[in-house]
């Protein structure tokens, strides 16, 4: 019987494409077909939006290799949804062209994807064994840019903006058949955020991520502008802003409907009133996609007890700041706005926060002896 265990024999049963966006990566090409091939996949597909290094000569030098070519499209997303589109295999790694992404560990990627079942496996820069050795601007703006992400949206997954990744064939159709992800870099958090809301199962494997080895990376100021955007319509933060106005009114309402028949209780009442439905609405809307970490019976203890905080925080912040020379109104305003600062961190870290992510550490291990 064959020992699927055995890394050799599990890859070898399914088969694998290969999805390489390029944009100008002719030199670097050059080098990674050649490597790819030893690698004996099923199909390797570069999506190339039209660059103008050269790499259409690469065509002719390597018949093996599905050349696509967008004349007037760009886009580092909706490229590696061209070739997924055009790929007919059980399982599709996607990577980058410039070495960041070493080539030799996708089959240990791919048997992961089969050894866990999942959908898409994130190859990961920020958990145990993972490593990100790009430059430290790069680092800095990598790590914020998931820190954001992990907040508005998913702390399951620690790498939500890695580019190197295994999808399963039910993933990659589901995602080709999507119109609206975002074309650019964004577009890795748009598929990641789209494939746990719709319960694919996503994992992350450990990479060791290296500068580009030649020329230079299209990342613009404007694919940045693009995923605060992103992060700032579709993430939660704005979502609880709402419902936190929301429970003004209920507090405000309630106290005065009540405040004839008692000016102390009308108030206990509508605040307690006001942090209930706070948590319905944010339960049921803002954080309505997570996979939560704890029942809800836990949830609303928890929420209650962090509403108590955050006014010993605007309390204290007012202090400091009028201590500092604000104006007091000002002074309670940001006081306020920190408190809420506060809160919101509690509320999508802890009260809101996700079933942590299972990841095999002794799998990873076994797969690479
Ligand atoms: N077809 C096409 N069109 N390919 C593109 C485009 C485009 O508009 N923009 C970039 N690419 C290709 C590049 O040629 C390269 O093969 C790959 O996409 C990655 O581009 P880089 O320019 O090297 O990106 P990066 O190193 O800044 O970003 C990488 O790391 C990020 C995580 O920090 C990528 O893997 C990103 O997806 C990832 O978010
Ligand atoms: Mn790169």
């Amino acid at each position: 019987m064959v020992d699927l265990m055995k890394p050799e024999n599990m890859f070898r049963e399914s088969t694998v494409g290969i999805v390489i966006p390029t944009y100008n990566e002719y030199h670097n090409l050059m080098d990674l077909l050649p490597q790819l091939r030893d690698l004996e996949l099923h199909s390797i597909y570069v999506v190339d939006d039209d660059s103008k290094d050269g790499t259409n000569q690469l065509i002719d030098m390597f018949p093996d290799v599905k050349f696509f070519v967008r004349k007037n499209e760009r886009g580092l997303v909706s490229a590696e949804l061209e070739g997924m589109r055009r790929a007919e295999n059980d399982y599709v790694v996607v990577m980058d062209a410039d070495f960041s992404h070493n080539p030799n560990i996708i089959k240990n990627m791919i048997n992961y994807a089969i050894k866990t079942q999942s959908d898409v496996v994130v190859g990961s820069r920020y958990i145990k064994g993972g490593y990100n050795g790009d430059k430290l601007s790069r680092k800095i703006i990598s790590t914020v840019a998931n820190k954001l992400v992990n907040l508005a949206f998913h702390p399951s997954v620690k790498d939500v903006t890695s580019g190197f990744r295994v999808y399963s064939k039910r993933a990659y159709k589901f995602l080709s058949s999507q119109t609206t992800i975002k074309a650019g870099y964004t577009g890795q958090v748009d598929i990641l955020e789209r494939l746990i809301t719709n319960n694919y199962k996503c994992s992350e494997f450990p990479i060791d991520f290296k500068p580009r080895e030649k020329g230079d990376s299209k990342l613009k100021i404007k694919d940045i502008k693009d995923f605060f955007f992103f992060i700032a319509s579709k993430g939660n933060f704005f979502k609880y802003i709402l419902v936190g106005i929301s429970g003004v009114f209920v507090s405000e309402g309630l106290l005065f409907a009540l405040h004839t028949f008692n000016p102390y209780i009308a108030d206990i009442v509508g605040i307690e009133a006001s942090i209930t439905s706070n948590f319905f609405l944010n339960d049921l809307w803002t954080f309505k996609n997570r996979k939560k970490r704890f029942g809800i019976y836990k949830r609303l203890a928890m929420h209650n007890f962090f509403s108590l905080i955050p006014g010993i925080v605007n309390f204290a912040s007012y202090i400091m700041l009028y201590v500092g020379g604000f104006e007091y109104l000002m002074a309670n305003f940001l006081g306020i706005a920190i408190a809420y600062l506060f809160r919101y961190l509690f509320s999508t870290t802890l009260v809101w926060g996700e079933k942590k992510q299972k990841f095999d550490p002794k799998l990873v291990e076994s797969l690479e002896n």
